[in-house]
């Protein structure tokens, strides 16, 4: 048997499997009945099957739910897809307590997408300058048959905007083109016009009149839509006086004002150190991203843009801001989010279709404002945590199930444990030496 193969995605499931875990398992029997167990019924299965290559089975997340949203006056229940025990109950804790304050208020900024079509020419800048306004109705043209649908939608393209950067590599110019794909993410139809405008660019510079043979080489390097989207942003806030802000921190005795005053600093430490910030907006993520895998949009091109967006000054920092202006507490999180509710994986995947059915089948733009509250939320909980009890508290409680799981606690350890670690400082080799001794006591035969 050999560790490496030829022509592997031609062949059957079953025979992938079985390669698999003749070559890469200790446990081939066991290994093989793992992946046939996380296989969903036929029908089911050739769905998900048809979304990548080479799938011989599926990798399941749980798939939660965070209650009591209320987003610009609108309740929703949020579905959400992670797998870090205290992220969905932090939102939820967030949500509820908002709830009674106003809730989230959130507006979309901008929804402008874009691409890029990379090319290399040889004469001089000026002359390329001069062509542009022929060579823009050119490329519009050329992607008319592309565009009907979208613009017959209210979208298109909005513009193409002429980069020269030279001075920075020989030759190189490009081209930026701005789209509006309503509520389509857009990935696929920004990429095919950005392709035929690729070709209709070489056309035009092939077969413009007057042009000199150097003029005519052009190399167009490639066409690709840029994830990086600044102006597709949406802003989410809650706020609240001061003086009605006591129960932030009832539990960890620390008065409203003061509780305030830390949670504005802990916010500007994260504006100030990149150190800080990453976590701050990792923290943001996990609310973020939740909402992003469950809705069915792609959580890579999320996360990627909004840590660009966060060096957006030159420096890595926080996207979020807190102040108190007289006496008015405002929390506030601007983050570019680019996600679709039709087309891609949101009207394929069954569970994404029924997260986007739990959130009234929401337009792009309404997706946008629930998901930038729920990454603020989710960013609330955290900071409020950190500045009042500690993260550890919440999360190792959370996480004791976890261990309980990992270390195969039956019903009753696991009840036992429970009832023993409140107030204690949770470990696994604190759970484990519990256990051990819990097991120590009672006879194996005699455990339920
Ligand atoms: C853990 O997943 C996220 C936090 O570290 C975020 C933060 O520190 O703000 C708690």
């Amino acid at each position: 048997m050999s560790k490496t193969v030829t022509g592997f995605s031609k062949w059957s499931k079953v025979a992938k499997i079985e390669w698999l875990v003749e070559n890469f398992f200790s446990d081939p029997a066991d290994a093989k009945a793992t992946f046939i167990a996380w296989q969903r019924p036929e029908e089911e299965q050739k769905i998900l099957d048809s979304f990548t290559e080479n799938a011989i089975s599926n990798y399941a997340l749980p798939f939660s739910v965070a209650p009591n949203f209320l987003i610009n006056g609108k309740v929703y229940a949020v579905p959400m897809v992670i797998e870090e025990s205290s992220v969905v109950a932090a939102a939820s804790s967030a949500a509820r307590f908002w709830l009674e304050r106003g809730g989230f208020h959130a507006e979309v900024l901008g929804t402008v997408k874009l691409g890029q079509i990379h090319f290399r020419w040889k004469g001089c800048a000026g002359r390329l300058r001069a062509l542009f306004p022929h060579l823009e109705a050119h490329l519009k043209n050329s992607c008319d048959d592309l565009t009907t649908n979208m613009r017959q939608r209210g979208g298109g393209i909005l513009d193409i905007a002429l980069h020269d950067f030279t001075d920075l590599e020989p030759n190189y110019y490009q081209l930026r083109v701005s789209f509006e794909t309503c509520d389509s993410m857009g990935a696929n139809f920004i990429n095919s016009v950005l392709e035929r405008m690729g070709d209709a660019l070489e056309n035009f510079v092939e077969t413009a009149p007057g042009l000199t043979d150097v003029e005519r080489d052009i190399e167009v390097i490639m066409c690709i839509l840029s994830n990086y989207t600044p102006d597709c942003l949406v802003r989410a806030w809650v706020e609240s006086p001061v003086n009605e802000l006591e129960e932030l921190a009832q539990h960890a005795g620390l008065p409203g004002h003061a509780a305030v005053e830390r949670f504005c600093t802990a916010v500007r430490i994260a504006q100030i150190d990149p150190y800080r910030a990453v976590t701050h907006n990792k923290g943001i993520f996990n609310g973020i991203d939740a909402v992003v895998i469950a809705t069915g949009n792609d959580f890579r091109a999320i996360e990627a843009c909004g840590h660009a967006y966060a060096c957006r000054s030159g420096q890595y920092r926080s996207l979020s801001h807190a102040e108190v202006k007289d006496g008015l507490f405002r929390f506030e999180l601007k983050v570019p989010l680019a996600v679709g509710t039709v087309g891609g994986l949101t009207g394929l995947h069954p569970m994404a279709k029924r997260a986007l059915e739990m959130l009234g089948n929401p337009s792009a733009t309404e997706l946008m404002t629930i998901i930038a509250a729920v990454g603020l939320a989710q960013n609330f909980a955290a900071v409020r945590s950190l500045v009042t009890t500690g993260i550890q508290e919440g999360h190792m409680r959370m996480h004791l199930n976890n261990i309980l799981l990992h270390l195969g606690a039956t019903e009753a350890e696991s009840l036992a444990a429970r009832s023993y670690f409140q107030g204690r400082t949770i470990s696994y080799s604190s759970v484990r030496a519990f256990l051990e001794k819990l097991r120590s006591a009672v006879p194996a035969q005699s455990r339920v």
